[in-house]
């Protein structure tokens, strides 16, 4: 099974990162191979609207350091998406990549039954952090987004989020979120 995670946080070792690399390691352990890109090193614009993938290519025409991570989720099984709250939402490096995804999406995307040029069967996993302790607070981010990757063929889909970590390593605080990150590994891999 092959994995890419893709890190939206600018903090390196950040609480979404911890929680994506106790999820990899699991993924590992059982036999899964990973591979991960932390979108805040590389280089890269977002999606130009040039409709250059909806004229003439199934591929971005954008050539710049993001081309390698949406080839690497196009042979994925597994995504893994992570990604503090900046001011409600993912990060901007993170909805610069999510952008950009518009290339799996076929010419006539809006009328056809199925739109996505990516194969069937792939799953996402959604890591959200975020300092507000209440749960009830941007909780639209996740359906929001995976509804999108729904639509791309990412049927299955699970969260894992903690709330309440403002500060770097705030993750390590709360261990059930951490065994929720190897759990959803498990049930990934016993499918
Ligand atoms: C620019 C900025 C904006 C933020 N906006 C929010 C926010 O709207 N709501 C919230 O609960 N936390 C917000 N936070 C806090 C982060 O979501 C929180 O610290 C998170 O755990 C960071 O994850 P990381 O360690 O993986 O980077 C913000 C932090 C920064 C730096």
């Amino acid at each position: 099974m092959k994995c890419v995670c893709v890190l939206g946080s600018p903090r390196v070792n950040g609480n979404s990162e911890i929680l994506a690399q106790t999820f990899l390691k699991t993924m590992e352990s059982l036999g899964a191979e990973t591979k991960v890109y932390a979108l805040n090193k590389l280089k890269y614009r977002g999606c130009q609207a040039c409709m250059a993938c909806k004229k003439n290519l199934e591929t971005c025409a954008v050539k710049d350091d993001l081309i390698e991570v949406l080839d690497a989720v196009r042979e994925a099984d597994v995504l893994v998406l992570a990604s503090p709250v900046y001011y409600g939402d993912i990060t901007a490096q993170t909805k610069g990549f999510v952008d950009r995804t518009y290339c799996y999406l076929a010419p006539d995307f809006m009328t056809i039954p199925n739109p996505s040029r990516l194969k069937p069967g792939k799953k996402l996993v959604f890591i959200q952090t975020q300092g507000h302790p209440d749960v009830t607070q941007f909780n639209d981010i996740y359906s929001k987004y995976s509804n999108f990757l729904k639509w791309y063929g990412f049927e299955e889909s699970y969260l894992v989020r903690s709330t309440g970590v403002g500060d770097k390593g705030d993750v390590n605080k709360h261990p059930q979120i951490l065994e929720e990150a190897k759990s959803v590994a498990h049930k990934i891999c016993q499918k």
